[in-house]
């Protein structure tokens, strides 16, 4: 039996992965933590602790306590937040990592999962079908901060045996809880916006095409990879996720599918420099060949989810 450990329960992939989790390995084997209070299912499903993944000596002890076996390591700045604070991210993105790896060094932790993105590409990376092992020159302190995360897994993978597993994640959209401060966040704005005004005024060029995934299909892909076969992964760094592809023009055709006086405005900020040094689409054959990955959700029905589900939210807020 798994006893597991999410650190990051309360962000954007958290408060949908630790439900998820729960239901594989039940409620009291998942342990939620988080420096912020987490959604209310997460509390009244589970155990939830306020733990800061950047003290090592408080998870040690958390880890030994309840004799946890596997983490989940999502804590981190995103994109967008890491360009206004570069050291300060640098340092928060990296020591969360590292004492999560060496937490799997001191204690009965024997798999970490770790996520990494599609940041870890730069401006001379083949833009088109990126290749998983190709051109890697992130410009962003967000992508450095990544790339270099995974050299650090796939080394402890190596020399120590840590069993590091990790994903690059494209763009992720969902409706349950927001990112905030990445680039791709635009694409989950604009459903919100949608529904609150009809009307988005958008921080990326109409044009600027992206990797991006549905959250279900990325928990489903998380939980997949994790409990694959070790003898069937070729990589030990992070795999590419492709998801789909599109720019905020396409979103915007797809909301007005739904509703048609739907209006978009282009007010391109900093983030759009960042959007112009990933990706547009990802090679995930790697994925898909060694442990099945797959995804179920197009731009067309997950646009119609998005808007149902975010209606009803906020209209039970009133
Ligand atoms: N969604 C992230 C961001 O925009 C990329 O991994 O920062």
């Amino acid at each position: 039996m798994e006893r597991i450990l999410v650190i990051g329960c309360s962000g954007q992939i958290g408060s949908e992965l630790t439900l998820a989790l729960r239901k594989v390995h039940g409620n009291e084997n998942v342990f939620a933590t988080d420096i912020k209070q987490p959604p209310k299912d997460i509390l009244e499903s589970g155990p939830f602790n306020t733990l800061d993944v950047m003290d090592y000596n408080n998870l040690l002890h958390f880890a030994v306590r309840f004799k946890i076996t596997q983490v989940y390591n999502l804590a981190a700045v995103l994109s967008g937040n890491a360009e206004k604070i570069p050291q300060q991210a640098w340092e928060i993105n990296m020591r969360a990592l590292m004492n999560t790896l060496e937490l799997a060094r001191d204690s009965d932790v024997k798999k970490l999962f770790w996520p990494s993105s599609i940041a870890v590409f730069g401006p001379t990376t083949p833009r088109y079908n990126t290749p998983q092992l190709t051109v890697m020159e992130p410009n962003t302190v967000y992508g450095i901060s990544k790339l270099a995360g995974e050299r650090w897994g796939e080394y402890y993978q190596k020399r120590y045996d840590v069993d590091f597993r990790s994903l690059r994640y494209p763009g992720l959209i969902s409706y349950k809880t927001e990112a905030g401060g990445g680039t791709t966040d635009y694409a989950v704005e604009i459903y919100y916006e949608a529904i609150r005004n009809n009307r988005y005024n958008c921080f990326l060029r109409e044009d600027t095409a992206l990797p991006m995934m549905f959250m279900d299909d990325a928990i489903k892909a998380t939980i997949q990879l994790m409990e694959a076969d070790a003898g069937k992964l070729s990589l030990r760094s992070s795999y590419n996720v492709g998801g789909m592809s599109f720019t905020p023009k396409e979103v915007a055709a797809a909301i007005r599918k739904h509703q048609p006086d739907f209006e978009i405005t282009y007010e391109p900020d900093f983030r759009q420099a960042i959007a112009d040094s990933w990706p547009a689409s990802i090679d995930d054959s790697v994925a898909r060949k060694d442990w099945g990955l797959s995804d179920a959700f197009n731009l067309e029905s997950m646009t119609s989810l998005m808007l149902n589900e975010i209606r009803t939210k906020l209209s039970n807020k009133k």
